[in-house]
């Protein structure tokens, strides 16, 4: 169902302390992708980043750097919005929390906590971690009083201290929650939460006297309030709240809007326990939902500055293109669990999904259409699903079209569906299936030989389908990957979404709208091939010298005693390059008609997705050149992405007994080769038709 409230998207505001790096870029270019998604549904959006520019943390840091704080948080707020603008994410308002209209509002919202009743003075004792400028409880602690987030000793703070009364919040925390199942996302998430606060709240020390980088206590200013009060607070300061009367705050925290925070799994408990409780304490309505994501890893390590892969967006974004690194953020890593950022898997997206997948689609047609119509979209075969074009050349209207577009108005729904729940990664596969289903149709219906064959209504029926799968593309991508989807736009002679209607909903909902007589214009390819020289120099180029895979292999190689690629070690013997590893005994001599009991095919693969609880197997639909495609059973996921196969040609056994695996029939086998660096599918050098022998 189509948004219609207006959509108010947040990203925690970040703290200036350091640079922004790969972790705040998540956060904040999928806040992007949502916000752009409902501008497309032509919904009223307003998308907010900002800075955390207050407390410890940053007093000390900016004394570490001999700076006033307020000179040192100015200095730090370029490089953000820098790299929001390199990351082409478009907030509407930046906030920071050292701006004069944040500290009013943060200052007005204490004086409601206050007239409610729920702040009181009283004296703090208890650890701190500056880390996390969050109080632990003793409980928490590790070993030695380490913060169990940083591992760094915590402090001892004893000094008066407003609190707020949270402990009287543990019931409405509850009932709250209780009346909002959708509160906190994803569920499991939703259910720590709720056993935290079963377990009972404590009063929250909310002020600091022992420094003052922060917001004045009203009416004691020996008090600053706590860094968290004052940060939590910019979500509906930016709005002009909590005065009821500010058009922006009316139309975005009101209840006909719906709102939603990006904020990560580490900072979950002050997003849904502490913000609620001040809001309702407030008489403020909370938020709509609190979506935490997981945390991401660099090549499968903890990314920290000591081990020099603390990744800053902009370098990657320069090397792959941006549109490239959000589309591989939005996918590799699923919304919600933690991730791992790996360069190699991201160029294995580049060439596979987005190479060879869309922007391999794009080419194909485009040239069939310059070639074959004279770059012209064809008349539209169908009007109000009724097959308008008659030819002597049988059926125009066929089966296989209806699929296509079936299979776009699922996918336009699928991916709304799955923005609409905050979960890019399943929009990106829903698109993404289409991509492959257009691929396909175009290996089906073969467009080139309707050309040869002169059979040139079916041809602009087939192109006219594929073109307009395409125009439901660039809107769909639009969100996730905007540079790129208006160059594909650019190609097929569309007008900029960019220079769209603003209030109203483009997204793709009626199939044959794309105009007959538009002309395309076939440009460079959307997205390159990364080729091994190029990947070599943009590792070198990003710093990453040789690749970790040829690092593992050359171990492998020259280590004497390293484990094997099977997992024998190589005792004491010298090791032995990889190329010089002798073969397998070959097999004895077998007569040629044996050879041709073989029966050999080239294969095209139509789709391919991973099997169920198999670790191993991948499900393949390969076109042999039958009636409807066969389903081969093939051992290679570790080897490939599902998608990246897709459109591949391959060789088959085609003469083999059906095998079940894992409950699926297997109809073949697909041959490939298996060394111990790796397992490569067989392909043949030149595109044959599907069913081809090889012999
Ligand atoms: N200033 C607070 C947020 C206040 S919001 C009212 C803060 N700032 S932060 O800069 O430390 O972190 C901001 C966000 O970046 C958090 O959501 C955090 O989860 C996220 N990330 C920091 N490192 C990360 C990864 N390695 N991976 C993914 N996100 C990570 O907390």
């Amino acid at each position: 169902m189509k948004p219609s409230k207006p959509f108010y998207v947040t990203t925690p505001i970040y703290y200036v302390n350091d640079r922004p790096h790969i972790g705040h870029a998540y956060s904040t270019i999928a806040a992007d992708v949502l916000a752009r998604y409902h501008r497309l549904r032509g919904v009223p959006t307003r998308f907010l980043t900002g800075l955390d520019e207050h407390g410890l943390k940053i007093e000390r840091r900016a004394k570490e750097m001999g700076k006033e704080p307020q000179a040192f948080v100015d200095s730090m707020a370029a490089p953000f919005r820098e790299a929001w603008d390199v990351l082409e994410c478009t907030p509407d308002d930046f906030i920071r929390t050292t701006e004069p209209r944040h500290e009013a509002l943060v200052q007005q919202l204490w004086t409601r906590l206050e007239q409610a009743g729920d702040i009181y003075l009283g004296d703090y004792e208890d650890w701190y971690c500056v880390g996390c400028e969050s109080f632990k409880t003793e409980k928490e602690l590790l070993e030695g009083n380490l913060c169990p987030v940083h591992k760094k000793p915590v402090e001892k703070v004893k000094e008066q201290s407003y609190f707020f009364r949270l402990s009287a919040y543990t019931e409405r925390l509850l009932e709250f929650y209780e009346s909002h199942p959708t509160f906190v996302r994803p569920a499991g998430r939703f259910n720590e939460v709720k056993s935290f606060v079963r377990e009972g709240l404590r009063d929250l020390s909310i002020s600091r006297t022992s420094f003052r980088w922060g917001v004045p206590v009203p009416g004691n200013d020996e008090h600053v309030m706590y860094v968290w009060l004052d940060a939590l607070t910019n979500y509906i300061s930016a709005l002009g709240g909590p005065a009821a009367e500010a058009p922006l705050y009316k139309q975005f925290w009101g209840e006909d809007a719906t709102q939603v925070h990006i904020v990560g799994k580490d900072i979950l408990r002050f997003h849904a326990v502490y913000w609620p409780a001040f809001l309702l304490s407030a008489g403020i309505a909370p938020p709509t939902q609190v979506w935490a994501h997981g945390w991401l890893t660099v090549d499968g390590e903890k990314m920290s500055k000591s081990l020099g892969n603390f990744l800053p967006p902009a370098p990657l974004a320069e090397a792959f293109g941006t549109d490239a690194l959000r589309y591989y953020l939005m996918r590799g890593v699923a919304f919600g669990q933690d991730g791992d950022f790996s360069h190699e898997a991201l160029v294995a997206r580049y060439n596979g999904e987005l190479g060879n997948g869309l922007g391999n689609l794009l080419n194909r047609v485009l040239s069939i259409v310059k070639k074959n119509l004279g770059g012209v979209v064809p008349d539209s075969p169908r009007i109000g699903g009724v097959v308008e074009i008659a030819t002597e050349d049988g059926p125009i209207y066929e089966q296989l079209d209806r699929t296509l577009e079936q299979k776009a108005q699922e996918a336009a729904r699928e991916s709304a569906r799955w923005l609409e729940e905050v979960n890019p990664g399943r929009a990106l596969d829903a698109i993404w299936k289409l991509v492959a289903e257009a691929n396909g149709y175009i290996d089906r219906t073969e467009p080139w030989s309707l050309a040869k064959r002169g059979e040139t209504g079916r041809l602009g029926v087939v192109m006219y389908s594929v073109l307009e799968t395409l125009r439901w593309l660039s809107v769909m991508i639009w969100p996730f990957m905007p540079e790129r989807a208006e160059a594909l736009r650019t190609q097929l002679g569309l007008k900029a979404l960019e220079d769209r209607e603003k209030d109203v909903d483009v997204w793709p909902a009626h199939f044959g709208e794309l105009p007959a007589g538009t002309q395309t214009a076939l440009g460079t390819p959307l997205f390159p091939r990364i080729d091994d020289d190029e990947k070599a120099r943009i590792f070198a180029s990003l710093g990453l010298g040789r690749d970790k895979e040829s690092d593992r292999m050359s171990e492998q190689q020259e280590g004497p005693g390293a484990p094997s690629a099977s997992g024998a070690t190589q005792n004491s013997e010298p090791a032995i390059a990889a190329d010089a590893t002798p073969p397998e005994p070959f097999a004895p001599d077998m007569s040629f008609d044996d050879f041709m009991k073989v029966d050999l095919r080239v294969g095209l693969i139509l789709s391919a997705e991973k099997v169920k609880k198999s670790k191993k197997l991948l499900c393949l639909q390969i076109d042999l050149g039958e009636k409807g495609p066969r389903q081969i059973l093939a051992g290679i996921s570790a080897h490939y992405q599902p998608e990246a196969l897709v459109g591949r040609r391959v060789v088959v056994v085609a003469n083999l007994p059906p095998r079940k695996m894992m409950g699926l029939e297997s109809q073949g086998m697909v041959l490939a080769a298996r060394d111990e660096v790796g397992l490569g599918v067989l392909s043949p050098l030149h595109d044959a038709q599907p069913g081809t022998r090889v012999s």
